[in-house]
């Protein structure tokens, strides 16, 4: 018996029931109601609109540009889908990192204006002002550390991060504080897997992970990548599940084919 299926709508505390006895959460990201409705009506435990949706959607080399507008219009799209999952938004950058007032504002606009469930914002003690904050407005909070995308211009690269004694450490630290805090789960990506799995055996909430090993609490990919909508993003970590960017060119070819061969629409086709 899965909790998770059994229960109709996934909360913090059906999360944390998960993790006590053992069963793993499957998390994937959406951001479009065609998609949220497959993977809600799949049982996916959490959907992330991951501020992915930056590279993904918008096509930006990286997940800074997208604003606090576009997350909202993508987390209300993906909230009128889904009768069963946890919906988790992305704050994307420069919406919390510099002042916690400001914080609570951009997670107060991602709840009301798209009936998520809970933020996620990356980061270890530099954001817990404002971490704390938005917990005490009582918007649920899911932290994000080990590689981080918005920090991509200070780490210079996307290479596994915390293989160091320094960053482990400080990156150990970072997840006690967060639970500390009150986070009620925390994605861990990119990061050694005996790392990833001391950490979540440390904690007493769950870990979330991506290219961090089977030992974390639960797993999360980019639907896209995990679909095989495009091919040209390989990282180790990343399992496809389809080819998806195969099977659509050759739907698209057909398609075509039928067009100008006026094979398409044939007489049943018309009124
Ligand atoms: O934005 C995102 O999709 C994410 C996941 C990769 C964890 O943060």
């Amino acid at each position: 018996m899965y909790l998770s299926h059994n229960a109709s709508l996934v909360t913090t505390h059906v999360l944390q029931e998960m993790k006590n006895k053992g069963e793993k959460i499957a998390m994937l990201t959406a951001y479009d109601y065609t998609m949220a409705k497959i993977l809600d009506q799949s049982n996916i435990d959490v959907i992330l609109v991951g501020d992915s949706a930056s590279n993904v959607m918008e096509g930006h080399p990286t997940t800074l540009p997208i604003t606090l507008d576009e997350m909202i219009i993508y987390g209300a799209s993906v909230v009128r889908a889904v009768t069963h999952a946890m919906v988790v938004v992305d704050m994307p950058f420069g919406t919390y990192q510099g002042n916690s007032k400001i914080a609570l504002e951009s997670a107060i606009r991602i709840m009301k204006e798209t009936g998520a469930n809970a933020v996620k914002m990356e980061g270890g003690r530099e954001i817990l002002e404002s971490v704390e904050r938005i917990l005490c407005a009582g918007i649920p909070v899911m932290g994000h550390l080990g590689l981080t995308p918005q920090s991509i211009n200070k780490f210079g690269t996307y290479v596994v991060r915390a293989k160091d004694e320094y960053e482990a450490n400080k990156l150990r630290e970072d997840a006690l504080q967060l639970q500390e805090k009150g986070v009620f789960s925390i994605v861990l990506e990119k990061i050694p897997a005996a790392l990833a799995t001391e950490v979540s055996q440390s904690l007493k909430i769950p870990t979330i992970g991506i290219g961090a090993g089977n030992g974390c609490d639960g797993q999360v990919l980019v639907l896209q990548d995990m679909l095989g909508l495009s091919n040209d993003f390989s990282p180790r970590f990343l399992r496809r599940y389809n080819n998806l960017y195969t099977s659509i060119k050759d739907s698209v070819h057909s398609y075509i084919n039928d067009v100008k061969e006026v094979t398409f629409p044939n007489d049943s086709e018309q009124y």
